[in-house]
Parts: structure tokens; sequence; C-alpha cells
């Protein structure tokens, strides 16, 4: 497997539960450096414009609103075959079914309050990482 980066989110349940520590322990622990990170509040456009994707699911309102909440992490994290290492770190969406001693699965609360976001191909990587990063944060 070749050294790759994705992108990370922690999302405002895990903030506002001050959990971000944990969360860096096992980023650490998984093996991931961390490349670029920072804190900011998204407004509701900023998040819609991030899970554009999402657009015409049932849920985006909903999702819009939450990951606007509160302060969030956002970072770069590289390792090899790390956007696949990543996903397996945070476990499946709905943290009932995540397997035991990933993120969600220990730390999340629901489907939507997660914990974490997590790239989930090369070309959603590309375009989250320069979403909330420019070129000369990438060191
Ligand atoms: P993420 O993009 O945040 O890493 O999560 P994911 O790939 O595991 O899941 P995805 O299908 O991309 O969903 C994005 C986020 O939307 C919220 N969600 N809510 N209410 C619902 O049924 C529902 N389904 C998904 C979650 O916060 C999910 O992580
Ligand atoms: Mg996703």
């Amino acid at each position: 497997m070749s050294l790759e980066r994705t992108f990370a989110i922690i999302k405002p349940d895990a903030v506002s539960r001050n959990l971000q520590g944990e969360i860096l322990s096992r980023i650490h622990k998984a093996g991931f450096q961390i490349i670029a990170m920072k804190s900011m509040r998204l407004t509701k456009e900023e998040a819609g414009g991030f899970y554009a994707v999402h657009r015409e699911r049932p849920f985006f309102g909903e999702l819009t609103d939450f990951m606007s909440s509160g302060k969030i992490f956002a970072m770069v994290l590289e390792a090899d075959g790390a956007i696949s290492k990543w996903r397996e770190t945070m476990g499946a969406t709905d943290p009932k079914k995540a397997a035991p001693g990933t993120i969600r699965r220990d730390l999340g609360s629901s489907i939507q309050m997660n914990c974490t976001h997590g790239s989930d191909a090369p070309e959603t990587a590309a375009f989250e990482i320069s979403y909330f990063f420019s070129s000369m944060e990438l060191i």
C-alpha cells in the first residue's frame, strides 16, 4: 500500500463532550501522521457545500444543522492506505453497527452524532482537503 492522505473531522458532538483528546490519541495509536489541523465553526452553508453529495437525502437539513452547531477540528491524516485505514478506525456510520474498539462504537451516540468524518475515496479526499486547507498549510 502507498502513502496516502485523507480528510477527517472531529464533529461538534465529540468536541462538545470534550472527546478531542481521546480521538487524537486513537489517531496516534493507529499510526497516522497529522499533516494539518485546525478548529473552526462552520456556517450551515459551508456544511452544505462540504456534504453536497447528500443534498437530496432526507437527513441533509438535519445534518447541516448538526455540523454547524458547534466547534469542529478539521484534519489531514497521512498513512499507508490512509483512506480505508481511517474508515476502519472510525467504524460504521451507525455506532450500533460499528465494530467493537472503533471510535463510533465506543464514543458515538447516534447515526448522526457519530463523532468523526472520514473521506470515502481518493477523489473525495482531494476535494475535502482543498475545501478546508490551502497548499501552504499542508506541510
Ligand atoms: P461521514 O461522511 O461523516 O464520514 O460518514 P459516512 O461516510 O460514514 O456516512 P454518510 O452516508 O456519508 O453520511 C454522512 C453523515 O450524515 C449523518 N447521517 N445521518 N439520519 C441519518 O439517517 C443519517 N445518515 C447519515 C451522519 O453524521 C453521517 O456520518
Ligand atoms: Mg461519507
